[in-house]
């Protein structure tokens, strides 16, 4: 088994990783800026700097591979390592503005995390600082201020290598180098906002959540973009009980390949629908208030009328769904179906199905997709917020949803409902990856969750006798 060290510490060597890579995934931090877990490696900005045995002055973590026996110092025991990742920052400094106070990436910006922890104390640059365009407009979500950027090229890589859009360029020598945009002149794709995420200081900014709050003052939880049924790992920011943001967490999907972990700017930005002021409540049986028990026993009576139908969002947990099939035993195969918005695929990450648990509605045995029902449907049962056809022979209907609809006003019995960012559960994405749904957010109204709920329903809803089920 080939061996290297990290300060001291004894590392197994595995083939294609950097010295870097290894040190991470052992916990040990060498500051970097220009590798990124899914671009790779570039070698530009020389902040991984550390001193290895043997080898005349320093070298780039993120560049070397490991060899069996070799010694690697980082800043922590070597003290040409400290001072050149000193020089490194004090070079990036000179030119960079010093308004962490007003800049939108403080509080999460390498630059500054990294400036703190092994940077010079104080700076010995006495000349004016170099001025570049500030507040250049990218096109329709992306401001860019030239001065703050390093260059480490993160941005342009994303787009060529990922997008295979070489739109982002490095135009001029020297200090003058900057950034600039191809003919079109702005950025277009769907996924643009994934630089913002990749800057490591605050050269890129969503014109979305700019300045809107600063990052110390919101909560944030680790979920499940709610968008497609691919499913991408987020986390949630909100501030003052809102969903603000979404950015795809480093993790990438579990057992997802290459794909990277990033997300698409339409489901990244299709959170004001979360957000509305206008939410159900409290539980009503023919438009009064109840109880939850006089609403679940409403509703119970309802799901067990005969030819009673279930019609459950694929926006629901697996929990959820689970629970609501429960409530319309039938030995005659599923007495439910399913809804859930449908639009075009992009090719990459944004899938046909808009939402996020078909495959939970398939392990729970709920029917097929339905749009309408035909006349003769007496009895519905409705989870969700999809516009469903109801023809006019339903009579009794319940309903739980997060919002006042035309079915919520037209159901007997309505309940209210979380939405993904108000509860915990599971759903599992398009290719079965299973994860778990955290509550950023209170919900809306008091009273139990929905499974708990919907399973509270089905307790009450009468098992067909085995006879009947033998019929
Ligand atoms: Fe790097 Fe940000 Fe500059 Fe792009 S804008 S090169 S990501 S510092
Ligand atoms: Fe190693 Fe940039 S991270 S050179």
């Amino acid at each position: 088994m080939a061996t290297f060290k990290i300060d001291g510490r004894e590392i197994e060597i595995r083939d294609g990783q950097s010295v870097l890579e290894h040190s991470l995934d052992a916990g040990i931090e060498i500051p970097h800026f220009c590798w990124h877990k899914t671009l790779g490696f570039d070698g530009n900005c020389r902040m991984c700097m550390c001193e290895v045995e043997g080898m005349p002055g320093v070298q780039i973590a993120c560049g070397m591979q490991p060899s069996d026996g070799m010694e690697v110092s980082t800043q922590e025991t070597s003290e040409t390592a400290r001072e050149a990742q000193e020089g490194v920052l004090e070079m990036l400094l000179i030119n960079h503005p010093l308004d962490c106070t007003i800049c939108d990436q403080a509080g999460e910006c390498p630059l500054q995390e990294n400036t703190h922890k092994y940077g010079p104390a104080a700076s010995r640059f006495e000349e004016s600082k170099l001025t570049k365009p500030k507040k250049e407009d990218w096109g329709e979500h992306i401001i860019f201020d030239a001065e703050r950027c390093i260059l480490c090229t993160r941005c342009t890589r994303f787009m060529s290598d990922v997008r295979d859009d070489d739109v982002i360029g490095i135009s001029g020598m020297g200090d003058k180098s900057t950034l600039t945009l191809g003919a079109a002149g702005e950025l277009k794709d769907d996924y643009q906002l994934n630089v913002v995420d990749l800057c490591p200081v605050g050269a890129l900014t969503s014109k979305h959540t700019r300045f809107h709050e600063r990052v110390w003052f919101m909560d944030f939880a680790e979920t499940v973009c709610p968008g497609c049924s691919t499913g991408c790992s987020v986390t949630a920011g909100a501030f003052q009980g809102e969903l603000r943001r979404m950015k795809p967490r480093e993790v990438g999907l579990a057992g997802h390949g290459p794909v990277g972990p990033w997300m698409c700017d339409t489901g990244r930005l299709d959170i004001d629908r979360w957000n509305s002021a206008d939410r159900l409540s409290e539980p009503t049986v023919g438009g009064e208030a109840v109880s939850w028990d006089d609403a679940v026993q409403a509703a119970a009576d309802i799901a067990s009328k005969p030819g009673a139908i279930g019609v459950a969002t694929t926006m629901a947990t697996c929990e959820e769904l689970g629970a609501f099939a429960a409530c319309f035993p039938s030995p005659e195969g599923p007495r439910t179906a399913r809804s859930g918005a449908t639009d075009k695929a992009d090719g990459f990450l944004l899938t046909a199905d808009r939402t996020m648990n078909a495959r939970g509605a398939d392990a729970a045995g709920i029917g097929p997709r339905v749009k309408a029902f035909g006349e003769g449907v007496e009895t519905l049962f409705i989870l969700g917020d999809d516009p469903v056809e109801v023809p006019d022979t339903v009579t009794s209907m319940v309903v739980m949803a997060t919002a006042p609809t035309d079915l919520t006003r037209r159901a007997q019995v309505v309940l209210p409902w979380a939405t993904p960012f108000e509860k915990t559960g599971h759903v599992e994405n398009k290719d079965g990856v299973r994860q778990s749904l955290s509550m950023l957010l209170q919900p809306r109204h008091a009273g139990p969750a929905a499974d708990v709920v919907l399973r509270r329903i089905a307790a009450l809803v009468p098992q067909p006798e085995p006879e009947e089920a033998e019929a």
